[in-house]
């Protein structure tokens, strides 16, 4: 989605700006632009398409200064045109980037227009752009940094929705301003320079220092300070933030021997499941719930129901743990997609665990059913995320971080086990009174073997690449799975779907006879998940449904349970693994079956069409 970089420095930040935004453009992204202030006039150049583009034009252009603000789009009001491309301008003296939705934007153009202004564009940014001029005219002192921040506050205080912005003013080009409201923003700390980017990764190469505005936070950036504020306080009194290390390396532009991101996430699925593990157990196998947060052991011990809530591949990792809550930790668990959550009138039960799940944790469904459930009255709140410093992380009570590492591919892989390793972990910890010891232990030991086991999974990898080519041709698919492998169908369709485009479906396999079975003929490719559990000789049954309508099964089955090939059947054999951990090994299959088919449709594997990395808006 959307992504804003901006610096100030003694140098020219133009070569900045590019590198950021290629740094964002796993995000997803219609159009590109950069303006910069070059002695008191404003450059801007726009393009629509790759940042690749827009470098090309900015070659020829020569477009250099010493302060600027950059932006990839991802269109929402207005479709993708270089008219559309941000920076948006008001005359030619106010620029302005922005991410989120500026949800009065009618209301203000319709008061913007009444005062003379003209809008060049169909976008909710010019709206920002023309406002901001507007009140700059009214604060009526000497053209100062009070003048700024001043009429930006006011700007902020008319302005409704969720939102992360940076502006340049020509009569101030030493100062660059920014807030966050709803969208994240993050300050880089350098040597007498400042920059300002929506995520870290776009700034890593020239910061690993940064500061994470909070909710309402709005500044004024110099090359040698930045004065933060709050909307929550009523005067103009600074704010202190604290600067934090990134600590995660910078993988953002390494690929490495790979030749997608997804491919290379796939493959460092047993290195992030191991490093999203540690920690997590004491010398004695006992389970260190205090890496959740202080207290966070006691409140654990008060749940009697837990409320899971999520969006697209994360609420599948959910809808596994129901599974695994339930029936592991006896807590009653439901699992809802946040974007219907967060309208609902919900009735909360005593002592509910409000989780949620998001790899990025900046989600904007996610986020909003969050701030939804803190006003109704939920036991705690906890974050499940790949992302330390995200929105989510920090305004839940609790957090349980997955150390994937960054993911760039647009498709979710190592999020997916990662959350799922980390939930299996946390059933154990809420359900720690009720398990025998016993089961415990051998929950303990399964989670520890999973790297391994994930490990002998990817060794499989030309046997699924064989697969890929039936699909070539094909323009629906079934996927099915019965228990905990009914969500990991769904995961396994999702990964499809996104990246080659076939339409896929899953279902649990029980359902197939209530309808879906019409769709089932030769043409019709039907992937199965089948661990060896108490479920597979039902599963069985519902695949004999399937061959006798002359399906095409594609079956990922367990060694042992001698599933046998066929001219309609094709079956890929994976190790045994204790029940409780299969799902996560199955979804590894599943990850590699969709992107070789992406690979033989010739697909954007890492940027999907149409998708975003991280789906900020409503
Ligand atoms: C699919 C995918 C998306 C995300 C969803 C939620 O591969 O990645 O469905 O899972 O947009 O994103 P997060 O987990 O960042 O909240």
């Amino acid at each position: 989605m959307c992504g804003i970089v901006g610096a100030i420095s003694p140098r020219n930040v133009t070569p900045i700006l590019l590198e950021g935004l290629k740094r964002l453009e796993y995000r997803g992204y219609d159009s590109a632009g950069v303006a910069v202030i070059h002695q008191n006039r404003l450059q801007r150049e726009r393009e629509i398409g790759k940042v690749a583009g827009l470098e090309a034009k900015l070659q020829s252009s020569e477009l250099s200064g010493q302060i600027g603000i950059a932006h990839t789009r991802w269109a929402t009001h207005g479709k993708p045109s270089v008219d559309n491309a941000h920076p948006q301008m008001s005359g030619t003296d106010v620029a302005v980037v922005h991410n989120g939705i500026i949800e009065n934007h009618e209301r203000l153009r319709d008061q913007l227009a009444a005062h003379g202004y003209v809008f060049a564009s169909d976008t909710d940014t010019e709206v920002v752009a023309h406002l901001f001029h507007y009140h700059y005219q009214l604060v009526n002192t000497e053209p100062n940094d009070e003048r700024l921040i001043r009429a930006f506050r006011e700007t902020l205080e008319a302005l409704q929705g969720a939102y992360a912005l940076s502006i340049l003013h020509t009569e101030h080009p030493g100062a660059l301003l920014c807030a966050k409201v709803g969208s994240p923003l993050v300050i880089g700390e350098g040597s007498e320079e400042h920059f300002i980017g929506s995520d870290p990764l776009a700034l890593l190469q020239v910061t690993d220092r940064f500061i994470y505005l909070e909710e309402g936070d709005y500044a004024l950036v110099t090359r040698d300070e930045k004065r933060i504020y709050s909307l929550s306080e009523s005067g103009m009194v600074e704010v202190e933030r604290p600067i934090v290390r990134y600590e995660h390396g910078d993988h953002a532009a390494d690929r490495g021997e790979f030749r997608h991101f997804m491919l290379k996430e796939i493959h460092e699925q047993p290195r992030a499941l191991r490093d999203s593990l540690a920690g997590k157990f004491g010398q004695a196998g006992e389970l260190l719930a205090s890496s959740l947060g202080p207290n966070a052991e006691n409140i654990l011990r008060c749940v009697k129901q837990v409320q899971i809530v999520s969006c697209g591949t994360s609420y599948h990792a959910g809808l596994v743990a129901r599974y695994w809550l339930e029936a592991l930790a006896g807590v009653p668990c439901s699992v809802e997609v946040a974007s219907e959550f967060r309208y609902r009138q919900v009735v909360v039960p005593e002592n509910t665990l409000f989780v949620t799940i998001s790899q990025s944790g900046e989600t904007a469904d996610t986020l909003a059913a969050l701030r939804f459930a803190k006003t109704k009255g939920y036991l705690a709140s906890l974050a499940i995320c790949n992302v330390p410093g995200s929105s989510l992380v920090r305004e839940s009570d609790y957090r349980l971080l997955t150390n994937a590492g960054p993911e760039i591919g647009v498709a979710s892989t190592k999020a997916f086990t990662t959350q799922l390793a980390v939930l299996l972990w946390l059933t154990a910890v809420i359900g720690q009174a009720q398990m025998p010891a016993a089961s415990r232990v051998e929950l303990i030991n399964a989670l520890r073997s999973l790297p391994d086991h994930v490990a002998s999974v990817l060794a499989l990898e030309p046997a699924i690449e064989r697969l890929a080519a039936y699909f070539a041709n094909k323009h629906h698919t079934l996927f099915l799975g019965r228990g905990t492998h009914y969500p990991v169908a769904m995961e396994g369709a999702l990964k499809l779907k996104e990246i080659s485009y076939i339409h896929a479906e899953a279902y649990a396999a029980g359902e197939l006879k209530h309808g879906p079975l019409a769709l089932v003929d030769e043409e019709m490719p039907v992937v199965t998940v089948a661990p060896s559990n108490e479920l597979l000789e039902k599963l069985k049954s519902n695949l004999q449904e399937v061959q006798a309508r002359g399906g095409q099964l594609i079956n990922f089955v367990c060694e042992e349970a001698h599933f046998k090939d066929n001219d309609n059947v094709t079956n890929v054999c994976l190790p045994k693994v204790d029940d409780w951990i299969a799902p996560i090994v199955y979804s590894v299959p599943l990850q590699l079956l969709a992107y070789h088919v992406a690979l033989v449709k010739g697909t954007d594997v890492d940027k999907p069409r149409n998708l975003a990395k991280s789906v900020t808006v409503e």
